[in-house]
C-alpha cells in the first residue's frame, strides 16, 4: 500500500512500520503529489486534477510496500475485541484555555488525546492566539509544551512579553526533527497540552522528501497525533496555508485530525475570525472573533456592535443583513455601488460574497422586478471583511442593490434576511427569532423577512418593539424603493408579485 494514497487507520500504521521501524520488504518509486490537496498524480502534470490548483505538484521519493500475506495470524496482529454499542459513555473532558471564543469554537475547550489543526494564512495571528491560549492553559496548572519550528526561543519570548504573558510557566522550545521532539515528549510527565508551531517544518529523516511536503507533513503529523493519543494530551498542530505550493497545506491534514479551525481574516482589517470547519467534539459553523490589538488578540463578545461600528445611517446603497455564524447572530453591514459601465461589459466585483450568487441576484431583480441594471459596473461589499456564505444573505444584498440604484437609502434601523428564488420568491431561513433578537438588542426597529408559511407549529415571538415586514416576492422589496426614484435607473414599472412558492 502507498504512503500517499487515501487515508485509513492503516495508513497511519503503516507510516509508523515503515518509518520508525524500517519495512524489508519496502521499495522506493517516484510519485507527483499535489502539495495543495494531496493528490497522487504517476506523472508531472501543470494542473493538478484533485483541486484545480496550477503547479502545485512536486516529485517525492515514496516507499511503498509489497503485500504481504493476508492471513490474520501470520501477520502477528492481536485480536481486537468488538463491544456493543450500548454502554457507558461520558462526555469528553475538557482542557478551557479561558479564552471563551476560542473554547466556544473547540467546543467547549481542548479534549485531552485529540489533535486540533490551526491553519490560516502567514501572519494572521496563529502564533499569537495559540501562545496566549497555552499561556492560559499553562497558567491553570496544566503541563504546556509550546514547540517552535519556525522562531527562536527568543523571538517567542519577546512575543510572550509583548502579549502580557511572559510569566506563565510554560514550556518552550525550538525543534523540528521528529525524532528529538517525539523523545523529549516521551520523557514529560503529565503533559496537557503540546503546541507544534508549524507542522511544516517538522521532518523525518528516514524520508526522503523535503520538510514541508506531503509526506513529511503527513507522516510528522501522524507520529505527534499517535503519541498525544498514547499519552493523552491535546496536540495543536500549526499549519500555513500556501498558495504557492511550496509547502502541503493543511487540507491535506484534514482527514487525519480531530478537528480543524481556520484562522480568517483581512489583514487591512483589525478582527480575525477563527472557524471550526471539522470538529468530532463539537458543531462547525462555529466562529470565535478576535480583534488583533497591538498586545495580542482580544476577544470580541459581540461581533456585530464590531461590525457596524462605522456604518453611516441614511446614505443609499447599503443594508443590514441579520446573519448566522454558527449558533451565534450576527448583524453584518452589505454595501452595494452601481456606476455606469464605461463600455464593453460590466464589471462586478464582490468582496465577501460569492460572485455566482450575485450575477444571479442581478438576473431575478432585471427579469422578475423589472429593473434595469445591465450597464451597471455592481461593486458589493460586505463591510468589515467577513465573508458569508449564507443564502439568508439575498435579501439584503437586494435591497442595497435597489437602494443604490434607485439612490434612495434604505431605513437605516431597519435589517433584512431571506433567500431569494430564481422566480423572485422570498424563501424562509433558519433561526428567524435569533436573528430577530439580534437586531432588536442593537437597538434595530424593523425586519425585512420572508412571509411566514402557516406550518401548524408554533407562532413566531417577535421582540417587542420591533416591526416585521413579511415579505412574499422580491417585488415588493423593491416597490418602495421605486415610488420615490426616478425613471432613468429605477424599476420600469411595478409589476405584480408573483405568489410565493410553496416550499
Ligand atoms: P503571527 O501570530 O506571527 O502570525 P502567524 O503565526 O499566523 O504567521 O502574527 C503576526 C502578525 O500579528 C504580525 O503581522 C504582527 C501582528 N501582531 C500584532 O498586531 N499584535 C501583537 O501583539 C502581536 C503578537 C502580533
Ligand atoms: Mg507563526
Amino acid at each position: 500500500m502507498s504512503l500517499l494514497s487515501a487515508p485509513s487507520p492503516r495508513y497511519i500504521r503503516d507510516v509508523h512500520l515503515s518509518f520508525l521501524i524500517g519495512h524489508p520488504l519496502a521499495k522506493a518509486s517516484h510519485r507527483f503529489v499535489c502539495q495543495s490537496c494531496g493528490t497522487v498524480h504517476p506523472k508531472w502534470q501543470g494542473k493538478c486534477e484533485g483541486c484545480g490548483a496550477w503547479n502545485t505538484l512536486a516529485e517525492e521519493v515514496v516507499e511503498s510496500r509489497v503485500p504481504g500475506p493476508t492471513k490474520a495470524a501470520s501477520l502477528g496482529g492481536r485480536k481486537v475485541e468488538f463491544v456493543a454499542l450500548k454502554g457507558h459513555s461520558s462526555p469528553p473532558p475538557r482542557t478551557r484555555t479561558g479564552m471563551a471564543e476560542l473554547d466556544r469554537v473547540l467546543g467547549g475547550g481542548f479534549v485531552p488525546g485529540s489533535v486540533v489543526l490551526v491553519g490560516g494564512d502567514p501572519g494572521i495571528g496563529k502564533s499569537t492566539i495559540l501562545l496566549q491560549a497555552a499561556a492560559r492553559v499553562a497558567e491553570a496548572g496544566k503541563r504546556t509544551l509550546y514547540i517552535s519550528g519556525e522562531e527562536a526561543i527568543e523571538q517567542v519570548r519577546l512575543r510572550a512579553l509583548r502579549l502580557g504573558v511572559s510569566g506563565a510557566p510554560l514550556g518552550l522550545a525550538a525543534a523540528s526533527s521528529l525524532r528529538d521532539i517525539l523523545a523529549s515528549l516521551e520523557e514529560e510527565r503529565d503533559v496537557g497540552l503540546v503546541i507544534m508551531d508549524s507542522i511544516q517544518t517538522v521532518w523525518l529523516d528516514s524520508l526522503d522528501s523535503a520538510p514541508g511536503t506531503v509526506s513529511q507533513v503527513r507522516a510528522c503529523a501522524a507520529e505527534l497525533g499517535r503519541m498525544a493519543k498514547a499519552r493523552g494530551f491535546a496536540l495543536v498542530l500549526v499549519g500555513h496555508v500556501t498558495k504557492e505550493g511550496t509547502l502541503a497545506g493543511p487540507r491535506v491534514l484534514e482527514h487525519m485530525v480531530d478537528a480543524t479551525l481556520y484562522f480568517e481574516g483581512d489583514r487591512g482589517h483589525q478582527f480575525r475570525i477563527l472557524r471550526a470547519t471539522k470538529n468530532r467534539f463539537g458543531a462547525t459553523d462555529e466562529i470565535g472573533v478576535f480583534e488583533m490589538t497591538e498586545t495580542g488578540l482580544a476577544e470580541v463578545p459581540n461581533p456585530s456592535a464590531l461590525f457596524l461600528a462605522e456604518r453611516r445611517g441614511n446614505v443609499s446603497g447599503s443594508a443590514v443583513f441579520a446573519g448566522l455564524e454558527g449558533t451565534r447572530p450576527v448583524l453584518v453591514e452589505v454595501q452595494a455601488l452601481l456606476s455606469p459601465s464605461a463600455g464593453g461589459s460590466p464589471r462586478r466585483q464582490v468582496v465577501g460574497w460569492d460572485s455566482g450568487r450575485l450575477s444571479m441576484l442581478l438576473a431575478v431583480l432585471e427579469s422578475r422586478c423589472r429593473m434595469t441594471l445591465g450597464m451597471n459596473d455592481v461593486y458589493l461589499n460586505i463591510a468589515g471583511g467577513l465573508r458569508i456564505s449564507e443564502p439568508a444573505a439575498d435579501l439584503a444584498v437586494a435591497a442595497a442593490l435597489v437602494s443604490a440604484a434607485t439612490d434612495r437609502p434604505c431605513p437605516p434601523d431597519a435589517v433584512f434576511f431571506g433567500e431569494v428564488g430564481l422566480s423572485g420568491e422570498i424563501r424562509q431561513v433558519a433561526q428567524t427569532e435569533l436573528r430577530l433578537r439580534e437586531a432588536a438588542k442593537l437597538g434595530f426597529a424593523a425586519a425585512t423577512l420572508p412571509r411566514r408559511v402557516a406550518r401548524g407549529g408554533r407562532a413566531l415571538s417577535a421582540p417587542d418593539g420591533l416591526r416585521l415586514s413579511e415579505t412574499g416576492h422580491l417585488a415588493d422589496l423593491v416597490a418602495p424603493f421605486a415610488a420615490a426614484a426616478g425613471p432613468r435607473r429605477g424599476p420600469k414599472e411595478k409589476p405584480k408579485p408573483e405568489p410565493a412558492e410553496a416550499e
